[in-house]
């Protein structure tokens, strides 16, 4: 007979193994949906595993706990639009480094009440409590950014980084006070700690614009992987370690592709102040008004239907117009004549990872159907209608050819190559990067001028008419 002690630590592998299974499935928007399963059933044997390690007389804590996250969550998921669904992770990723930087400071009075800690404790004490203090308060005002609480624009004043830098300081003077004390210090000293480390994710996330906040809750939930993963560490948790180490790695990686996709390192998103909120008023290079042709759903319905290839180029404007079911019937009304029709997805289109999948997802757009930018760039010169659905930045030829362009090197859909390119967006306003695109002037390019689900219906109109 084994343990119950050794059956918890298997159920707990068992829960390893699933999560990192589910994590693998979620490579591709096919498996998406059963690796969230499998991860689902390896949280519910680790809080089984948690139910029975705690005994009857702590259930109804970790009832409560579970109920009321149980509550919130069902809330978020039903009500959440797509849209918000960077600041909903945001404030999921807070939670984390908030509860890290929680548990650090009851294992601190603990330690303060009981006269002190062991020297792994201390470390890791300090460490899970200042990286989930910076990752809970980032958070909380990435969130605020997202939701327009606050300004969206980067916050930025003289010696900003200097400030940054005291901080980060006294951060760190407080913290090996605190482990050279090993809890014998004075309450305020830690308390002191945890305040500067809030002010900092506060500070480190302020001078971020709007619209690279995603890059940076990505960062911060990294953060949060790493602080929770020294909690394990801190209260002999394998389960926290483990998973800490999977949020904190996936994180990163995350972090990293998509600074990567928009061709800038990452230290240019975290300092560079760069990006609006989106949609300023550009101005041209000569300072005239850029020679743009527009056209009708008429005309466009004509193009369409006369095709032989048509690739359709979601962006935000596509997400914000919730035209993702409207771009799926206009696509089953061409392929009912014929129309070959094709998805071309950048990496960074939208403003999360995954944004423009997701949306076609919830539309049942065939995945076979959503090409990535490297297998999309070579159908270009071949298909007859590039149609850019609220897309910008991601089909701005100055990108390839601009070199002062401040998105020059960032890799692009080539829409340009196609036949004919029509842009259905709602008028000459930029995209994040707050710059000009001069794929509007080409003249193989036409611009229908709209919010993108009400064109998108009047094209499938036009084309059904036909
Ligand atoms: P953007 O370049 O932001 O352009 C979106 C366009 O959609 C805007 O020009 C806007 O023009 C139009 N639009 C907005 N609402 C619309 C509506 N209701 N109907 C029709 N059009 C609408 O988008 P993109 O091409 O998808 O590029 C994404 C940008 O975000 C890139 O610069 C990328 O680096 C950045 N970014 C992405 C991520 C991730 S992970 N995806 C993270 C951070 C930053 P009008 O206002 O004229 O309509």
């Amino acid at each position: 007979m084994i343990s119950t002690n050794v059956a918890i630590d298997l159920a707990d592998i068992v829960a390893f193994a699933l999560f990192i299974y589910g994590l693998h499935e979620l490579n591709s928007p096919a498996t998406a949906r059963r690796g969230n399963r499998f991860a689902m059933a390896g949280m519910a044997i680790a809080i089984a595993g948690i139910l029975i390690r705690t005994g009857a007389a702590g259930w109804p804590a970790v009832a409560a706990g579970v109920g009321l996250g149980a509550l919130v969550g069902i809330y978020a998921a039903l009500k959440v639009k797509m849209t918000a669904m960077p600041q909903m992770v945001a404030l999921y990723n807070g939670a984390g480094g908030g509860a890290a930087a929680l548990i650090s400071t009851v294992q601190f009075l603990i330690a303060a009440r009981t006269g002190g800690l062991d020297n792994v404790v201390a470390v890791s004490l300090v460490l899970s409590a200042i990286i989930g203090a910076v990752s809970f308060a980032g958070s909380i005002i990435a969130f605020l950014k997202l939701q327009e609480l606050m300004t969206g624009r980067p916050v930025t004043y003289a010696g900003q980084q200097v400030v940054n830098g005291i901080v980060l300081l006294a951060i760190l003077l407080l913290g090996a006070w605190v482990i050279a004390t090993l809890g014998a210090l004075p309450a305020w000293g830690y308390l002191a700690m945890l305040g500067c480390a809030l002010l900092l994710g506060v500070l480190f996330v302020l001078p971020i614009g709007g619209a690279d906040m995603p890059v940076v809750i990505s960062l911060l939930n990294s953060f949060t992987g790493v602080a929770v993963a020294i909690t394990g560490f801190e209260i002999d948790s394998t389960l926290l370690i483990i998973c800490g180490a999977l949020v904190g790695a996936s994180g990163t990686i995350l972090t990293v592709a998509m600074s990567r996709a928009m061709n800038r390192p990452l230290t240019n998103v975290l300092f560079g102040a760069f990006g609006s909120a989106g949609g300023t008023e550009v101005a041209t290079a000569s300072g005239a008004p850029q020679q743009i042709r527009s056209t009708s759903a008429d005309d466009v319905g004509v193009m369409l239907a006369y095709a032989s290839k048509v690739i359709f180029v979601p962006g935000y404007g596509m997400a914000v117009a919730q035209a993702q079911h409207s771009v799926k019937a206009l696509a089953d009304q061409l392929e009912k004549r014929g129309v070959k029709v094709l998805y071309a997805i950048h990496p960074v289109a939208g403003r999360m990872p995954g944004h423009m999948n997701v949306l076609l997802a919830e539309a049942n757009v065939p995945y076979n159907q959503l090409l990535d930018m490297e297998d999309a760039n070579p159908e270009f010169p071949t298909a007859d209608v590039a149609l850019v659905i609220g897309a910008n930045d991601v089909t701005n030829p100055a990108a390839r050819n601009v070199a002062s362009s401040p998105i020059y090197g960032m890799p692009i859909l080539d829409v340009d190559k196609a036949g004919n390119v029509v842009v259905l967006k709602r008028s000459m306003r930029s995209g994040f990067a707050g710059i000009e695109n001069p794929l509007y002037e080409m003249p193989n390019c036409s611009m229908l001028f709209g919010d993108a689900k009400a064109s998108v219906d009047a094209l499938t109109a036009a084309v059904k008419a036909l």
